[in-house]
C-alpha cells in the first residue's frame, strides 16, 4: 500500500463569507495552529490508526469499519465527525484515505458556493474516493440539496436552461465516501445528518495523551526533552494535539535560544510564561471572555449577545473558540438564563465570588 497521501485540494472564491464568519473560522485556525503551514506541520500527524494517540473509541470503530470495507471490496460508508477544532477530524480522514488506500479529495463548506461547484467536484469522484468537507455546517441550502442524492444513490440532478427551454439531466457518480466536518454538529439539518451513517463526535484528550503526543512529537523534530517538560506542555495544551504541537514549537525555539536546547519542566514553563499561556493553558481571549462575565457581569447570567458586545468579539468566535474548553473545565455553565461563571471561573481571573457560591469554594 502506498503510504505518502494522495489528496487534492479543492477550493472556491467565497465572497458571500460574513465578516463574522470569516473573523471566527480565521480564529479557529490561526489560533492554535500559527504556523501550521511550514514545512513540519503535516509531518507531525499521525500517518496510520496505528500510531494515532487518543480518541480510542472513535479509532476502533472506525477501524473496524475500515477493515470491513476493504474485506468486502466496498467503500466506506459515509461519516461524519463533529468536535471542536484541533482534535483530529482531518487527521483521522487523511488517515482513513490512506488506509483505504485511495485519495481525499478536501474542501470545505464555503467553499462550495454555487451548486455548479459541487456538481463538478462530485463528477471528478473515482470510485472509492474520499471527498473530505470541512466546515460542513456551512453549505449553503441550494448546495446541500444535490448532496442527498449524491449520497443516497450516487447520482445528480441538475436543470439546465430556463423556462421552455429547461431540461433535467441524470448524472449517475461513482461511488464516493463524503466526510463532513463540523465544529457544530447542531447547525447540520436532519436531512443531510441523517446520510451519515457512521457519527463520530471527537472530544478533548487527557493530559496523558496529550504528554505522549508532546513526546511523539519532540522525537519526530529531534528534540530533547523530559517526561516533566512533556507533561508541563500537555497541561497547557486544553487538551488539543494542535495546540500541544504549536506549544511544543514554541517551548523548542525557547530552548534553542535561552538555554541549551533540552527541554525540562523549567523551561517549558519559562517558555510558556513569555508566550502568555496561563497553566490552564487560557491564552488572552480566554481570559477577555472570563474576566468580562466575572467583572461586567457579576459573574451571570449573561446572554452570549452582551457578553460578545462587551467583550467586542464576534459570537461565533466565543461559541467555537472559547466556549467549547471552558465548559469542559467547568469555569462556566450555558443556562437558559445565559452565560454563568463558575466559582472556579471567578477565581481563576481573581473576581469576588457571591456568598450563594462560598459553600462551593470550600470544595474547589
Ligand atoms: N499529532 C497530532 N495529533 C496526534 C494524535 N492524535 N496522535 C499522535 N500524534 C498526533
Amino acid at each position: 500500500m502506498a503510504d505518502s497521501a494522495r489528496e487534492r485540494i479543492v477550493t472556491g472564491a467565497n465572497d458571500t463569507d460574513s465578516s463574522a464568519e470569516r473573523r471566527a473560522t480565521e480564529l479557529l485556525r490561526d489560533r492554535a495552529q500559527r504556523n501550521s503551514n511550514s514545512p513540519g506541520m503535516n509531518d507531525l500527524r499521525p500517518r496510520r490508526f496505528a500510531d494515532y494517540i487518543g480518541q480510542r473509541d472513535v479509532v476502533n470503530s472506525i477501524q473496524i469499519a475500515v477493515e470491513a470495507a476493504k474485506h468486502r471490496g466496498d467503500t466506506l460508508d459515509h461519516a461524519l465527525f463533529h468536535g471542536p477544532p484541533g482534535l483530529g477530524k482531518t487527521t483521522i480522514s487523511q488517515i482513513i484515505a490512506r488506509e483505504m488506500d485511495t485519495t481525499l479529495v478536501h474542501t470545505s463548506g464555503p467553499a462550495l458556493e454555487r451548486p455548479a461547484d459541487v456538481v463538478g467536484i462530485l463528477s471528478n469522484q473515482k470510485y472509492g474516493d474520499v471527498l473530505f468537507i470541512d466546515e460542513i455546517h456551512r453549505l449553503s441550502h441550494a448546495v446541500e440539496e444535490y448532496l442527498y442524492s449524491a449520497m443516497e444513490d450516487f447520482r445528480v440532478d441538475f436543470i439546465t436552461g430556463t423556462g421552455a427551454f429547461a431540461k433535467t439531466i441524470n448524472l449517475p457518480l461513482q461511488k464516493f465516501t463524503l466526510i463532513g466536518s463540523t465544529t457544530r454538529a447542531g447547525m447540520l439539518s436532519p436531512p443531510l445528518r441523517e446520510r451519515f451513517a457512521l457519527t463520530y463526535h471527537l472530544d478533548f484528550y487527557s493530559d496523558e495523551e496529550i504528554t505522549q503526543v508532546v513526546k511523539r512529537s519532540a522525537m519526530i523534530l529531534s528534540v530533547p526533552i523530559d517526561e516533566a517538560g512533556a507533561e508541563v506542555i500537555a497541561k497547557r495544551s486544553r487538551g488539543t494535539p494542535r495546540i500541544a504541537n504549536n506549544l511544543l514549537r514554541r517551548v523548542r525555539d525557547f530552548a534553542q535560544v535561552r538555554g541549551d536546547g533540552k527541554i525540562d519542566s523549567g523551561v517549558a514553563a519559562e517558555a510558556l510564561r513569555v508566550e502568555g499561556v496561563d497553566e490552564l493553558g487560557l491564552d488572552r481571549l480566554d481570559r477577555l471572555y472570563l474576566e468580562t462575565l466575572a467583572k461586567n457581569y457579576g459573574g451571570g447570567p449573561a446572554g452570549i449577545n452582551a457578553l460578545a458586545a462587551s467583550a467586542n468579539e464576534e459570537v461565533q468566535t466565543l461559541e467555537d473558540v472559547v466556549e467549547p474548553f471552558l465548559l469542559k473545565i467547568g469555569f462556566i455553565m450555558r443556562t437558559p438564563q445565559g452565560r454563568r461563571a463558575t466559582p472556579q471561573g471567578m477565581m481563576h481571573v481573581g473576581a469576588p465570588i457571591e456568598s450563594s457560591d462560598a459553600g462551593q469554594r470550600s470544595l474547589l
